[in-house]
C-alpha cells in the first residue's frame, strides 16, 4: 500500500499528491466544477466521486481492450492511485456527432453525424484557452513527437470504437469525448479521466444529455444527468 504524502497540485477538478513511490501518485476527485477555461464556477455535488468511479471501471475496461491506463487502484470513492506521468500538453477529443465547439466553429447543426469519427488536438495552455492545432504544430513545437502522435491517434481511435460500443449497449450515445495521454518510462498511455466531465452522453431515444453540457448550458438537473449515467453503467451512486 503506497502512502499519501505532500500535495503538488491543485487543478480544476482534482488535487494530486506524491506518494511514498516515486512512480505513483494519488488524485482526489473534486465536486468542483468549471467552464469557459474557468470563467464559470460551480459545484456538482457528488461529481467527485462519481467521476472517480467511472473513470477507473471505465479504465479497468480499456486496459482489458489492450490499452495501457494510468490506472492502478482505486483507494478510496474520491481517491485513485495512480502511475505518475509527464502529461503531453496536448488534449485529443473524439467526435462521433457534431456538439460543442465544433457546432460553433463549423455552423454545422449539433446532431449532424459525420460520415468518420473527428479527431482533433488542442494545445493545453489556461492562458491561451487551449487553442486548436494539427499534428505539424505538435511536433513542430516539440509538444510531442511523430511516433507519439501515431500511438496517440491510434489509442484515440481504438478508445473511442470500444466506448461508443460499450455505450450503445446502456442506451447511450458517445457524442464526443476529450482524453489526455502522459509519458511513462518511455512509453505514452492513457491519463486524466473519463467521465461525464470529458464526455457529452445523450440518451439514445430521447437524446437527453446526461453530462457537463447541462452545468455549462445551464440547463438545471445537473446531478441527476452524472446519477443516472452511472446507473446506465451499472454502478451505484
Ligand atoms: P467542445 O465541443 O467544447 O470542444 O468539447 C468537446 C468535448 O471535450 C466535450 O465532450 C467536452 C470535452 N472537453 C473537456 O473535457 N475539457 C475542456 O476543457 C473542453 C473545452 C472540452
Ligand atoms: N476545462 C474547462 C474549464 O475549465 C471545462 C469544460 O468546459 O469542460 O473551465
Amino acid at each position: 500500500m503506497v502512502e499519501q504524502k505532500e500535495q503538488l497540485y491543485e487543478g480544476k477538478a482534482k488535487k494530486v499528491y506524491a506518494t511514498s513511490d516515486p512512480d505513483l501518485l494519488i488524485v482526489d476527485y473534486k465536486d468542483d466544477a468549471t467552464a469557459f477555461n474557468g470563467l464559470k464556477k460551480g459545484t456538482i455535488v457528488g461529481k467527485g466521486v462519481i467521476n472517480n468511479r467511472m473513470s477507473n471501471y471505465l479504465m479497468q475496461k480499456l486496459e482489458k481492450e489492450g490499452v495501457e491506463t494510468h490506472f492502478v487502484e482505486e483507494l478510496s470513492e474520491r481517491r485513485t492511485v495512480v502511475k505518475r506521468v509527464e502529461i503531453v500538453p496536448i488534449e485529443v477529443i473524439m467526435r462521433n456527432v457534431v456538439a460543442g465547439s465544433l457546432s460553433k466553429r463549423t455552423g454545422l447543426p449539433e446532431g449532424e453525424k459525420p460520415s468518420m469519427p473527428v479527431l482533433e488536438y488542442y494545445y493545453k495552455s489556461d492562458e491561451l484557452g487551449d487553442p486548436m492545432i494539427n499534428a505539424d504544430h505538435a511536433v513542430a513545437f516539440g509538444w510531442a513527437t511523430d511516433e507519439e502522435l501515431k500511438v496517440i491517434g491510434a489509442t484515440a481511435r481504438k478508445v473511442n470504437e470500444y466506448l461508443v460500443k460499450f455505450f450503445a449497449g446502456v442506451g447511450v450515445d458517445l457524442i464526443d469525448f476529450k482524453i489526455e495521454f502522459g509519458r511513462y518510462h518511455g512509453r505514452v498511455i492513457l491519463a486524466d479521466e473519463i467521465s461525464p466531465d470529458t464526455c457529452r452522453f445523450w440518451d439514445s431515444k430521447t437524446k437527453e444529455k446526461l453530462d457537463k453540457d447541462r452545468f455549462r448550458r445551464d440547463m438545471g438537473g445537473v446531478e441527476d444527468a452524472y446519477g443516472e449515467m452511472m446507473r446506465r453503467i451499472g454502478l451505484s451512486k
